[in-house]
């Protein structure tokens, strides 16, 4: 959407005006579901890391950071009905049929479920000799979860777990911190049991180095009538897109210069031939067959597939299928499993789908042969990419005043790499449980932004500091204080001090 915006903002900062040029806009658009029925779109959209205008009820509403520029490019969008229209229209309609299908893999009908982020680092140390292992875990929705620091099966009962904090995006953050001899911390390991995970505990070692553990393949095909059907497919390391299709010409994106792993180029023209004949057969196999399988138009067909890397080596496989943003069928163990969810008609299609026996042998193949083999080319020859790590810059500045004697900080975090970080407010050691945080915005090269804010009385702001753990940083968090005479903030630039 974002491509939709660009030349309006083009247009309104032209190339000769010093005071942008160049400029970045971020933007966080999508639709979050509330309550468990209702989706709510937004659009908000920054300029140099400061609010700059977010759609609201169909209405451009500028910014108060945004000043008359904001205003005068709401004025110009809230005149163009029409594409204020379009923009609605996805938010309240596409994206969450979109979200339905893909993110929530068919569970959003039930509950928001939304899997924790987590990651290691090391606190201030509790003496000589001996160190605070903490393992922060975020981003999980709802709030219950267990977090555990373990050697083996065997829970450290030393574990402390710290209060449950609110991000701003409505999910909750959590830590558990344990105190060790500084020679026993190797072989320990965090271990967090989330709804969410359906079963599959996330564990962290310490000392590990924490990077991509599954590929997959994501698949979306949208059958609007007899005739008309479009087929988007993509791959994936965890979370970042490698590859892209091309429907239209059969052939496949490879958006890292290390996408196609270790594979020769001969191996992967052969995959991608299977895949063109794939996504060709299986288009026109459906539509012979709708009235077979039960199924009306319009519809949408959703499919992920994919093996993941787990601790001690094991590699394991999944292929589920679904119908409509529902869990419809799954294969296992060289078979057809309707999902419960899919009812009768999940059922029957796995029984009409019983007699390709030939097509369940190379699927398993994919699955179970050259998925494992490529997942491990592929980590191995993105590895300087995937374990990069880029330190985050950090700065303050002030938001809109939450009301009249009150101010509000806001910390910027920007252009780290991986995206697990902890930001928070303090005074002195104490954190500041009113900290709220936005959400992890892309910067270009693909690194992070976020910040997080915090309301204060105006009095009280002095002696307070932003505190940012990042990987990258290596236990040396980045401290920045509010400015000591409480005349506002003052500007630092942190980070990559080390790299200039
Ligand atoms: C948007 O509209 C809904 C219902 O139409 C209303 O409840 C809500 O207060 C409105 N929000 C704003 C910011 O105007
Ligand atoms: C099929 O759907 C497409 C896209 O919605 C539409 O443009 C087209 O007119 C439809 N065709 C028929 C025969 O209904
Ligand atoms: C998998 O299939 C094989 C042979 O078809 C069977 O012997 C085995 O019990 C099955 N395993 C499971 C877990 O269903
Ligand atoms: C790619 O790397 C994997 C893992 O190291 C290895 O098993 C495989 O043989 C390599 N080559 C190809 C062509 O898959």
């Amino acid at each position: 959407m974002l491509y939709l915006l660009l030349p309006l903002l083009a247009a309104l900062f032209p190339g000769g005006d010093s005071e942008v040029d160049p400029f970045d806009v971020q933007m966080a658009t999508g639709c979050e579901l509330h309550s468990g029925k209702n989706f709510i779109g937004y659009v908000q959209l920054a300029i140099q890391g400061t609010d700059f205008l977010s759609l609201q009820n169909e209405t451009w509403l500028p910014s108060p950071k945004g000043g008359k520029k904001a205003q005068h490019f709401c004025r110009l969008l809230n005149l163009n009905q029409a594409f204020t229209h379009v923009v609605q229209r996805l938010l309240s309609n596409t994206c969450p049929r979109f979200t339905l299908g893909v993110l929530d893999a068919g569970k959003a009908h039930l509950q928001r479920q939304v899997k924790p982020n987590a990651w290691l680092s090391s606190g201030p140390s509790p003496g000589p000799g001996r160190l605070l292992l903490v393992c922060h875990v975020s981003g999980f929705y709802p709030k219950p979860l267990w977090v555990m620091w373990m050697r083996g099966e065997q829970e450290q009962l030393g574990t402390q777990q710290g209060d449950f904090l609110p991000n701003a995006d409505g999910t909750w953050y959590l830590r558990a911190t344990l105190d060790v001899a500084t020679g026993e911390a190797a072989g320990l390991a965090c271990r967090v049991k989330h709804s969410s995970l359906g079963g599959q505990d996330l564990i962290l070692y310490w000392g590990a180095s924490q990077h991509p553990t599954s590929f997959y393949i994501i698949q979306i095909t949208s059958f609007a009538n007899s005739t008309w059907t479009r087929h988007r497919g993509s791959g994936w390391l965890d979370d970042l897109q490698i590859h892209g299709w091309n429907s239209d010409t059969g052939t496949a994106i490879f958006l890292k210069p290390w996408s196609k792993g270790n594979f020769s180029d001969a191996e992967i023209s052969d995959l991608v031939e299977l895949f063109r004949v794939y996504d060709f057969s299986f288009t026109r196999e459906m539509q012979a067959h709708v009235s077979e399988f039960q199924l009306e138009y319009p519809f949408e067909i959703q499919g992920i597939a994919g093996c993941e890397l787990h601790s001690g080596g094991a590699i394991l496989s999944f292929l589920r299928g679904a119908l409509g943003g529902r869990d419809f069928v799954s294969f296992r163990n060289s078979s057809c499993v309707p999902a419960p969810e899919g009812g009768s008609r999940a059922q029957l299609v796995c029984t009409l789908l019983r007699p390709y026996g030939d097509i369940f042998q190379i699927v398993e193949k994919l699955l179970y042969e050259t998925c494992p083999r490529y997942l491990l080319g592929v980590l191995e020859a993105g590895k300087a990419d995937l374990q990069r790590q880029v330190k985050p810059k950090a700065w303050l500045s002030s938001g809109s005043s939450p009301g009249p004697g009150r101010l509000l900080l806001v910390c910027h975090v920007s252009g780290f790499y991986p995206q697990p970080v902890w930001v928070m407010w303090m005074r002195g050691e104490q954190e500041q449980q009113g900290t709220q945080r936005g959400d992890f915005l892309p910067n270009a090269d693909g690194t992070w932004y976020l910040r997080a804010t915090l309301d204060v009385a105006a009095g009280e702001a002095a002696g307070l500091a932003c505190r940012v753990k990042h990987s990258s940083l290596g236990g040396q968090d980045l401290v920045l204080y509010w400015g000591e005479k409480g005349l506002g903030p003052r500007w630092e630039i942190g980070g990559d001090g080390a790299q200039e």
